[in-house]
């Protein structure tokens, strides 16, 4: 029996080995973490994370062949594939601090790995990692030359929150990079028969390590571009009397273009897109290539714009000052089907509230308020490095409530701001809404969820993404 272990039971480790799992009953796969609590949900009914589909994949395997386990160790040393899918957040101090990606948790699983082992294993990277990380991976696997051969493969994950299961079960494609040499390209047939078991040959791609690596940067870059392109175009939008819906789907519909990732928005958020095409500026940088940097930077500068502009805006249309008054913010989570809230714009919002000093009344489906506090009082990238948390100041949290109930956070509120697309949003009763609410009651729909004339036939002052004022 082929024995899997994989390092990181995240967002990506869980659900992808879950999936291995499912489709491979003749491989053991165990999946490990240095988070106790973490492990222990993941044995549990209430899985650490939610993800539609997820609790009946896991639940059909855990216990026969899918394990969740602490023992880290143990586990590796056992192992014929090693994933590793540990969290490479932004580096927020020292050399390329604010860009970089930091590698700390990927070196420290390396060199854990290289001790441990005692017989020859497949390492795969699984996290989104800067190009040419294999090659640094390499020489800390081989560092103290016990004479165990280590072959190195980069296999990026595509899935996107919300709909994991879906996307692991039928991938656009799986993309394995190795090395062009007979024991490289043997690792890469041993990984491929894995996903075999279920993914069509045909969407099963092989490259070199060094494509596979920038391939998943230059995707998540790709994906961002459209949304900062379409939210650019939201602002002349705004400014022209045109409806970023009908360009959207004007230009989509030409085939070159397609109309996926088109939807404009209050800004995008999560914990990758950022903070990838944030690494490949600096690899670009780094590589001597200003103007190529340049280029990608724009993408995250428009969202950063997106953001502001939709703050300023809710300011302005409130008679320039939101001080005193309540604001309800509908959705917290980065986008809906998840209680994930890394890079959620909701952040940037309420911190452009809270600066002009209005109440505001979060309500979300999925997330707790100690998330949203811990998140409200955090240094922007401190999210993914635990150990710079910073302890909640109470008074910044006078002007925050945190609601169990839609209705309720926009109950005597001044102005509505949605910034999730949560179905729930479209079905409620907004004619009871505005009754309740303070007059002129003002909608400020971050998401385009709404019909924007029959919000206004009902009374609200109406605001929506790069549609006509
Ligand atoms: P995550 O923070 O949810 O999970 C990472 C886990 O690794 C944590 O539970 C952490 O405790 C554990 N960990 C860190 N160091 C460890 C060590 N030395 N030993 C054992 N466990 C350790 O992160 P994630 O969202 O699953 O992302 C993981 C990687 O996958 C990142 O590089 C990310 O860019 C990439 N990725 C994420 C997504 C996504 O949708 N979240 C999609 C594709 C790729
Ligand atoms: C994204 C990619 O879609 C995945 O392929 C990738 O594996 C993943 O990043 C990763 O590397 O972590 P994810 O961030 O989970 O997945 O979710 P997306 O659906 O891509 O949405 C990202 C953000 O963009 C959300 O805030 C979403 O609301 C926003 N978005 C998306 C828009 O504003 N407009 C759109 O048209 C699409």
């Amino acid at each position: 029996m082929v024995k899997i272990c994989c390092i990181g039971a995240g967002y990506v480790g869980g659900p992808t080995m879950a999936m291995i799992a499912l489709k491979c009953p003749d491989i053991e796969v165990v999946v490990v973490d240095i988070s106790k609590p973490r492990i222990a949900a993941w044995n549990s009914d209430e899985l650490p994370i939610y993800e539609p589909g997820l609790d009946d994949v896991v639940k059909s395997c855990r216990g026969k062949n899918l394990f969740f386990s602490t023992e880290v160790e143990k586990h590796v040393a056992e192992a014929d594939i090693v994933f590793v899918s540990v969290n490479t957040p932004t580096k927020t101090r020292g050399l390329g601090a604010g860009k970089a990606a930091d590698l700390t948790y990927w070196e420290s699983a390396a060199r854990m790995i290289a001790d441990v082992s005692k017989s020859d294993k497949i390492v795969v990277e699984k996290s989104t990692v800067p190009v040419k990380t294999a090659e640094a991976i390499e020489k800390i696997l081989t560092h103290n030359n016990k004479g165990i051969n280590f072959q190195i493969l980069s296999n990026p994950e595509f899935l996107a929150e919300g709909t994991a299961i879906e996307d692991l079960d039928k991938p656009d494609r799986v993309l394995i990079g190795g090395r062009m040499t007979p024991e490289g390209q043997k690792a890469v047939a041993a990984l491929k028969a894995v996903y075999a078991h279920w993914v069509p040959e045909d969407r099963i791609i092989t490259t070199n390590l060094w494509s596979a690596e920038l391939s998943k940067l230059a995707a998540n870059a790709f994906l961002a571009q459209r949304i900062s392109s379409i939210n650019a175009m939201s602002a002349l939008c705004e400014s022209t009397g045109a409806d970023v819906s009908e360009v959207a789907y004007a230009v989509g519909k030409d085939s070159r273009i397609g109309p996926k990732f088109l939807n404009a928005s209050v800004g995008f958020g999560g914990s990758c897109f950022q903070k990838d095409i944030l690494n490949l500026v600096y690899i670009c940088e780094c590589n001597g290539l200003p103007e190529v940097a340049h280029y990608w930077k724009q993408v995250v500068s428009i969202n950063d714009y997106q953001k502001t502009r939709f703050v300023k805006r809710v300011v302005s249309s409130m008679f320039n000052t939101v001080s005193g008054k309540k604001i309800a913010v509908l959705g917290f989570a980065f986008k809906k089907d998840t209680g994930d809230t890394r890079e959620t714009p909701a952040i940037d919002v309420c911190h452009g509230l809270l600066g002009d000093k209005a109440q505001i009344s979060i309500y979300d489906p999925q997330v707790t308020e100690d998330q949203m506090k811990r998140d409200l009082a955090m240094n922007k990238f401190d999210w993914d490095h635990p150990q710079h948390l910073q302890p909640q100041s109470p008074t910044a949290f006078k002007q925050v409530s945190v609601v169990w109930d839609a209705y309720e956070a926009c109950k005597d509120a001044h102005g509505i701001c949605i910034i999730t697309e949560w179905d729930e949003f479209k079905k409620l009763d907004y004619q009871k809404i505005y009754d309740n609410m303070q007059k002129p009651a003002f909608l400020f729909d971050g998401r385009n969820v709404l019909n924007v004339e029959e919000m206004r036939k009902i009374g609200f002052v109406v605001y929506s993404i790069g549609k006509p004022l």
